[in-house]
């Protein structure tokens, strides 16, 4: 992995630690690098509602989104039971794959702990209005 996915790999990780997961107890952290070099951070927000919690990555997309943003390089994703360290690679869920798909090109890169994916692999044939 190169040196710039592996920083914004560290930022996702950093991310994790506010993330509200009391229910689930999984900690999600995501953090989002726009063309023009800003880099945005999400954590997942769960809801006793269960069905509005909100994923870590749509968390970074829309901080983003709502600043302006609209061209986007690549997401790290870190995620894992508590507060416990994981090697695992967390991948991202369907929805948000299909938010990905809405505002990134096939190319945009989703940075894991242990490889890196383009968004054509995770979601090949996504839905399009
Ligand atoms: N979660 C994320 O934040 N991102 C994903 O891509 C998958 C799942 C969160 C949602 C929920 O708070 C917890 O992980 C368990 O599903």
């Amino acid at each position: 992995m190169n040196d710039s996915y592996n920083r914004l790999f560290v930022k996702a990780i950093s991310a994790r630690k506010t993330a509200y997961a009391p229910y689930s107890g999984f900690k999600v952290g995501a953090a989002l690098l726009c063309e023009d070099g800003t880099i945005y951070t999400g954590c997942n927000i769960e809801c006793g509602s269960f069905s509005l919690t909100n994923c870590a990555e749509r968390t970074a997309f829309f901080k983003a989104l709502s600043e302006g943003k609209r061209s986007f390089k690549a997401i790290a994703i870190a995620g894992g039971h508590n507060d416990a360290e994981t090697s695992e690679p967390c991948f991202p869920c369907g929805a948000c794959r299909q938010v990905m798909a809405e505002f990134c090109s096939e190319d945009f890169t989703i940075v894991l702990s242990d490889r890196t994916l383009k968004l054509s692999e995770l979601i090949p044939y996504s839905f399009k209005l």
